[in-house]
C-alpha cells in the first residue's frame, strides 16, 4: 500500500539571520560559510513558539487539500524542539487547527523526523481501515537550542516548519528507515537535568560532552563522514526492495544539512544536481523541517509533479537515517 500526499503547507518565519550578520557574533564571515555549506541566510523565530509554526503549516496543507479538519485521524509531530515535554507538539496543533478526532503524538528521528514520521503515518493507514488523513507536521525552532559562541555550529540552522497531508493509495511506495546509535555521541542535546549519579557512576554517561547541558553540541567531522554515507545508503535501501535506479527518480529530495553532502550523493548516484530540490541556501538546515520545506517549495515552483517518483532521503542525530520513493 501506498500513500497519497494530498498537499502541503509551511511556515517560515519573516526573521532572516544572513551571514554578514553572525559576523556581529563570532569569527566568520559569508565567504566560509557559503563554500563550505551552501547557506547564505536562514529563517529565524522570533515570538513564535514551535508549536504556532507547525499549526499554521498544517493549517495551510489542510486548507489546500481541501479536507474537513474532523476527518483528520491522526497527527504526528516529528519536532525535536519541542516547547514543552509534554504535551506534545501533536496535539497543540491538533486544537489550533481542529482536529476533534485525531490522536496525536510527536516522534523523535531528528533530522531524519520527516522520513520516519511520514513512513509510520503510512503504516498506521495500512493497519486502521477507519483512518481516512493523517496530517504529518515538521515544526523546529533549532535557534533556541543553539550557542551562539560555537561558530561550528550555529551557522548551520534556521527554524521553520511545513506539514503534509496524507491518505491512503496504490501508489508506488518503498521505504527503509535505520539508526547507527554508536554514533550517538556525535550530535546532541542534553536534557537541562542531569544524569543521576548512579548513572554517571555505571557508565550510562559516557561519550557525551558535559557542556553545554541544553544547547546542540556536535563533532562536525564525524557526522559530515557519517551523513556522505548515509544519505546513498538510504536511497540504495528503500529503492532497492522495489528494484528502482537512480535514474527512474525525477526528484532527489534530501535533507538540507550541507550542500557538500548533498553533492557527495550525486555523485555516487550518477545524476546531475539539477535532479535535486535544494532549499538549503536561504533555509539553512530546518532539522526534520528541511525534507518537507523542499517538498512544498519544490510543488509551490512547479518542479514537482504528479505521477513522477521522488527519493526522499534523510539523516540525523541518533545516528539516524532513512529514504521513501514514492510517486507523487
Ligand atoms: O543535520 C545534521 C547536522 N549536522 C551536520 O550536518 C554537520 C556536518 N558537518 C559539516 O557540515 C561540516 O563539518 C561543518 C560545516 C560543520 C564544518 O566544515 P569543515 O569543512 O569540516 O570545516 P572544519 O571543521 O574542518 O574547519 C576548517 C576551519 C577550521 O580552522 P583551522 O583549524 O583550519 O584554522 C575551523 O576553525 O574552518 C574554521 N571554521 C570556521 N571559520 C569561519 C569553523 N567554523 C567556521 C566558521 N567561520 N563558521
Amino acid at each position: 500500500m501506498g500513500i497519497n500526499i494530498l498537499a502541503t503547507g509551511c511556515y517560515i518565519p519573516e526573521q532572516k539571520l544572513k551571514n554578514d550578520d553572525l559576523k556581529k557574533f563570532i569569527d566568520t564571515n559569508d565567504e566560509w560559510i557559503r563554500t563550505r555549506t551552501g547557506i547564505t541566510e536562514r529563517p529565524m523565530a522570533g515570538w513564535e513558539p514551535c508549536w504556532y509554526m507547525g499549526a499554521k503549516a498544517a493549517q495551510q496543507a489542510v486548507e489546500r487539500a481541501g479536507i474537513s479538519s474532523k476527518d483528520i485521524g491522526l497527527i504526528i509531530s516529528c519536532t525535536l524542539t519541542s516547547d514543552f515535554l509534554t504535551p506534545s507538539m501533536a496535539s497543540v496543533i491538533q486544537r489550533e487547527i481542529d482536529a476533534p478526532n485525531a490522536a496525536a503524538f510527536d516522534l523523535n528521528a531528528a533530522c531524519s523526523g520527516f522520513v520516519y514520521a511520514l513512513d509510520t503515518a503510512r503504516r498506521f493507514l495500512e493497519t486502521d481501515d477507519s483512518l481516512k488523513y493523517v496530517v504529518v507536521v515538521a515544526n523546529e525552532a533549532l535557534s533556541r537550542f543553539l550557542d551562539f559562541k560555537d561558530r561550528t555550529t550555529c551557522i548551520l540552522f534556521g527554524d521553520g516548519a511545513a506539514a503534509a497531508v496524507i491518505e491512503k493509495s496504490d501508489k508506488l511506495y518503498s521505504s527503509h528507515l535505520a539508526s547507527d546509535g554508536t554514533g550517538a555521541k556525535y550530535l546532541c542535546a542534553r536534557n537541562l537535568n542531569p544524569a543521576p549519579e548512579v548513572a554517571v557512576e555505571n557508565g550510562f554517561n559516557d561519550g557525551f560532552p558535559e557542556k553545554p547541558i541544553h544547547q546542540l553540541v556536535q563533532d562536525g567531522k564525524e557526522v559530515y563522514k557519517f551523513a556522505t554515507k548515509a544519505l546513498p545508503r538510504a536511497f540504495e535501501l528503500a529503492a532497492g526492495k522495489i528494484g528502482i535506479t537512480s535514474e527512474d527518480i525525477d526528484w532527489f529530495i534530501p535533507h538540507q544539512a550541507n550542500i557538500r553532502i548533498i553533492e557527495t550523493a550525486a555523485k555516487k548516484f550518477g545524476v546531475s544536481m539539477d535532479k535535486f530540490i535544494i532549499t538549503l541556501d536561504h533555509f539553512g538546515n530546518t532539522s526534520s523541517a528541511s525534507i518537507p520545506l523542499a517538498f512544498n517549495e519544490g510543488v509551490e515552483k512547479g518542479l514537482i509533479k504528479r505521477g513522477q517518483k521522488l527519493a526522499i532521503i534523510g539523516f540525523g542525530a541518533g545516528l539516524t537515517y532513512g529514504g521513501i520513493i514514492l510517486e507523487y
